[in-house]
């Protein structure tokens, strides 16, 4: 009996063993944490060490826990600050990318004595930094990337005993980047990017950080000038200062960086040369970019002569030559430099020695040969070279480079035949070959250019019949191959290209019937084959292409009758004229309206005036008298700009002088000044920006405020010779009326004209000032960080607003014609207001709301597809403009840029939006917090910028789902972080954007 009961004792005997003391504690801790992932299943407490248990490190010997690792395990609660602390022997903590969602316990974490790395990175951590975390004496270690922390850094972060990593990279961190930050002499890693510090210099103590080997302050809204003493980290191989408005020279102590690797300075205001000499010590130096700064002067030699990988330097003012010896850089496989002045040939081995997949050459004043080797090794992607004067024609070897995606080389002056293999490239989606003297045919092998989307050969001389393989091309989209020679009939297997959205064959030479079986043509939008010599019925299948808005078969020599099935479209452009069409014109299309759509052709009758009998002779006194007018025209237009430009040469310094006797004032609100005080101040030294339609003066008044002049610009009338005064001479008898309208308006979200000065020859108008300066110049400068979303939707709604005043609110309905972020002005509250109607229209309601404006108004990048080529507007072009500035919002984009490539904003937003995702959308300076919110004031701004106007919302509608996505958003009122912002300037200063 006794024997057995020892027995039974013995078996038991390890049950009786429970789990240690260090186990229990962490049992503690699972019950903290939502797991829904089960991260803790393992932790099975019939163990008597927790040492086996998922995440958990132990000591070897003492079996005591040192390391817990819970990285990425979906984890949901607070830091157990208090129950981890009592691991006495717990040196390493990681909860990177998790969901804890507390503050930081500034009493408990001291207790932790033996942390020596501490990785909290990717949480929802809120509050302060607590102060304590310097007190952990063995602490080498702490990164609080990407978490929720605000307020300034604590005081108590110079004082870190050990610290070698220091991340709070991507928080909601305030106040300055600290100087004291320099006395950590241990720090190794110092990131400091993306958060919302106040505007402020990079502390020169940084360069007391010898052990420094990374330095990250991207967008930390930094200014002034790059300190001497960063040329003292000497063990730096990471700088990277991009997104800043740093201003001021790069110093030449940089090239004292003898261990970097790596330097970016990208996006700031950098002006000046770069270091001459001193780059041959900085033998590690592989990636530089500096590009989008005020740079100038020659890219150095000797940087060139490093083995480079990467080389930014695109959008700067450099000149002269690219040095030959970056060819040797066996590395490089990037290579940006566009938008600048450079000049001379390329370097001939460029790409022979090294593996290059990006060159990017645009917008510079190049000339000579492509380089015969770029794609030696193999893997060149994108070749683009736009804007520049290239000449010779394509080397063969680029026929073979099977890797290539992209090839620009339009604008230049390349000339040949292109190499058979490069029609047929496999990868190639681009082909833009356009505004060169390239000769020859389109080859046969173009058939296996399985991914070619946009094929672009306009303004050439190929000739040759366009081949029956082009029917192959499933994938493409665009085919231009306008103002050429090629000859011979269209290819019947063209009607092959599902996916087609622009055939564009005008100004050849073919001949023959339309293909039959257009109907597969399902997604064409625009078919242009004018100016060619086809023969033969228009087919009555082409009413079945149901988004088909533009179709000009203008001077050919087609015949028969015009199909009825025309009228199924929704077309912006018809033209049929100068062809040998007859019969009756469908009765939709039988207005004078359309009258032009169908001049020149002898048989064709309708109910359209003068179209019928004897208009032949009258057609060309008309066309001989259109001539001459646009002669005469200009003829005057020439002549008033070169006495514009002469009178303006000698207006510089002189005052205005005008004789005020004559002046009369218009006044559309009660005014607290006289229009001599405005006179009186039109100096040069107000004027605050200038454009096509006139200068814009800042008045201060007596009163304290301020108004904005706009004088308008001197028309064609020849002034006063004995004058040294500015006339300015604004004939148009409608400019009264219109501005009377204009006046007239009173609305919170429209600016407002105060009044207009006129004489017989001279007009100003007063409108009231706007501090905040435009939209645009906000948005696109380094100050875009002012503009968090509550801000940016505010902005947006208002300008809403104003729009939907203007269609709806006013008789008759007021077309704006140029709506752009650069017209939509900021007050001092951010309160947003449309401004500037230079080209804003009264629409006539008796032309069923359209009207045809005798020149195109509007700017790049905002003007609606079918306003481009119809020149029809109405406030439907408004909307799609309005529906840019929301995509401008979202994205903090230009509207148009080099980088969309061929695209505009709106195509690169929806391409990126499908190809990469809503994340690749959305400014990355915009709080994450309100993603869901900036989603759905991304869809408005899509619906607005629908292809098809018909699709457009009204403006009406807009503000309605503008409000509707805002219920919970309040703006957080007078947010400046800034007090000093961008001067004012009135829209016009950048015109280049123009068409004109
Ligand atoms: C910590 O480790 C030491 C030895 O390094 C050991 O003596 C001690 O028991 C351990 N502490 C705990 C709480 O296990
Ligand atoms: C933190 O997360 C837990 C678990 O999801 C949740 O219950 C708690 O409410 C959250 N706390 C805060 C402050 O958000």
């Amino acid at each position: 009996m006794l024997l057995r009961l020892a027995l039974l004792l013995i078996l038991l005997a390890p049950c009786t063993f429970s789990l240690n003391q260090e186990g229990l504690i962490l049992q503690q801790l699972k019950l903290v944490f939502d797991d829904p992932d089960n991260f803790f299943s393992d932790w099975n407490d019939r163990d008597i060490t927790p040492c086996k248990w998922r995440g958990v490190t132990c000591d070897s010997l003492t079996h005591s826990v040192t390391s817990l690792d819970f990285s990425n395990a979906n984890l949901a609660g607070p830091f157990p600050a208090s129950l981890l602390c009592r691991l006495r022997n717990l040196t390493s903590i990681s909860f990177y990318n998790n969901s804890v969602n507390s503050t930081l316990p500034e009493a408990d974490l001291p207790l932790c004595r033996t942390i020596v790395h501490l990785d909290l990175a990717q949480n929802l951590l809120t509050g302060k930094l607590p102060s304590s975390v310097a007190e952990l004496p063995n602490l080498k270690y702490l990164d609080l990337t990407g978490n929720n922390f605000s307020g300034e850094i604590p005081g108590s972060f110079g004082t870190f005993r050990q610290l070698e990593v220091l991340g709070l990279v991507e928080n909601l961190i305030e106040g300055a980047v600290p100087a004291f930050l320099g006395n950590i002499s241990t720090l190794k890693q110092l990131n400091l990017s993306y958060n919302p510090f106040f505007p402020g210099r990079i502390p020169p103590e940084l360069g007391n950080l010898t052990n420094l080997e990374t330095l990250w302050l991207t967008q930390c809204n930094l200014i002034g000038e790059i300190p001497d003493s960063l040329g003292r980290l000497s063990r730096l191989t990471d700088l990277d200062l991009a997104l800043n408005a740093l201003d001021g020279p790069i110093p030449s102590s940089l090239t004292e960086l003898t261990s970097v690797v790596q330097i970016e300075l990208y996006n700031n205001s950098l002006t000046g040369e770069l270091p001459p000499n001193g780059w041959s010590k900085m033998t590690a130096l592989r990636r530089v970019d500096a590009s989008m700064n005020g740079l100038t002067g020659t890219i150095p030699t000797e940087l060139c002569e490093l083995p480079l990988e990467s080389l930014n330097l695109y959008e700067n003012s450099f000149e002269g030559e690219l040095p030959e010896s970056i060819a040797n850089s066996t590395n490089l496989y990037e290579l940006r430099i566009f938008q600048n002045n450079l000049t001379g040939a390329l370097p001939k081995d460029l790409g022979k020695n090294s593996p290059l997949l990006w060159l990017d050459v645009s917008s510079n004043n190049f000339s000579g040969e492509i380089p015969a080797n770029l794609c030696e090794k193999g893997v060149l992607l994108e070749l683009l070279m736009i804007d520049n004067s290239f000449s010779g024609e394509i080397p063969a070897s680029l026929g073979q480079c099977q890797s290539l995606n992209r090839v620009r080389l339009a604008n230049n002056n390349f000339s040949g035949a292109v190499p058979d293999g490069l029609w047929g490239l496999p990868h190639v989606s681009l082909l833009d070959l356009k505004s060169n003297s390239f000769s020859g045919g389109i080859a046969k092998t173009i058939a296996s250019a399985s991914n070619l989307s946009s094929l672009i050969l306009s303004s050439n001389k190929f000739s040759g019949d366009i081949p029956e393989e082009i029917g192959f091309l499933e994938t493409l989209l665009e085919f231009s191959g306008n103002d050429n020679v090629f000859s011979g009939s269209l290819p019947g297997s063209i009607v092959n290209l599902g996916q087609l959205g622009r055939l564009d064959l005008h100004d050849n030479a073919l001949s023959g019937e339309l293909p039959k079986g257009i109907h597969s043509w399902k997604k064409l939008n625009e078919l242009n084959l004018a100016n060619n010599d086809l023969s033969g019925n228009i087919p009555p299948q082409i009413g079945s292409l149901s988004v088909l808005n533009y179709l000009d078969l203008s001077g050919n020599r087609l015949t028969g009758k015009i199909p009825n099935e025309l009228q199924n479209l929704k077309l912006n452009q018809l033209n049929l004229s100068n062809n040998r069409l007859s019969g009756d014109i469908p009765p939709l299309y039988a207005k004078v309206m359309y009258r032009n759509s169908f001049l020149g052709n002898p048989g064709l009758c309708g109910d359209i005036d003068g179209l019928c009998d004897g208009r032949s002779d009258r057609n060309n006194g008309y066309a001989w008298l259109l001539k001459s007018i646009f002669v005469l025209a200009g003829v005057v237009l020439i002549m008033g700009v070169l006495w514009f430009y002469w009178k303006y040469r000698n207006f510089r310094k002189v005052k205005l002088a005008i004789d005020k006797s004559k002046w009369t004032l218009m006044s559309f609100h009660k005014l607290g000044f006289s229009e001599y005080e405005i006179l009186d101040a039109l100096d040069e030294d107000n004027v605050i920006g200038s454009g096509s339609s006139g200068k814009v003066y800042k008045v201060g008044l007596s009163s304290g405020e301020a108004v904005a002049v706009k004088k308008l610009w001197a028309s064609t009338k020849i002034a006063d010779e004995s004058s040294d005064v500015e006339k300015c001479n604004v004939q148009d008898d409608g400019f009264a009326a219109e501005v009377e309208t204009l006046g007239k308006i009173r609305h919170k979200n429209i600016v407002k004209l105060w009044c207009c000065c006129t004489t017989r020859d001279c007009k100003l108008l007063v409108y009231e000032y706007m501090p905040n300066g435009s939209l645009g110049d906000l948005l696109h400068s380094n100050k875009s960080g002012l503009l968090d979303w509550p801000i940016r939707y505010k902005i947006a709604m208002d300008a809403a607003e104003g729009l939907a005043y203007l269609h709806h609110d006013c008789v008759p309905p007021i077309v704006h014609r140029d709506v752009k972020s650069n017209n939509i002005l900021l007050d001092g509250d951010f309160g947003a207001r449309v401004a500037d109607f230079g080209v804003a229209k009264v629409v006539d309601t008796n032309g069923k709301g359209t009207k045809s404006m005798s020149v195109i108004a509007g700017s790049c990048g905002y003007i609606a597809p079918e306003y481009a080529y119809t020149l029809r507007v109405n406030e439907k072009s408004d909307i799609y403009s309005f529906g840019v500035v929301i995509l401008e919002l979202i994205t903090g984009r230009l509207p148009v840029d080099p980088e969309y490539g061929e695209k505009d904003l709106v195509k690169w937003v929806c391409t990126t939006l499908d190809q990469k995702g809503i994340d690749h959308v959305i400014d990355t300076k915009l709080d994450s917090w309100f993603k869901e919110e900036i989603c759905k004031v991304l869809n408005v701004g899509l619906l607005c910028t629908s292809p098809l106007p018909i699709n457009r919302p009204s403006m009406r509608r807009v503000v309605k789902m503008l409000q509707e996505v805002g219920g919970g958003n309040q703006l957080k009122n007078g947010r400046t972080k800034d007090g000093k912002l961008t001067p004012y300037y009135y829209e016009d200063a950048s015109d280049q954007g123009s068409v004109a």
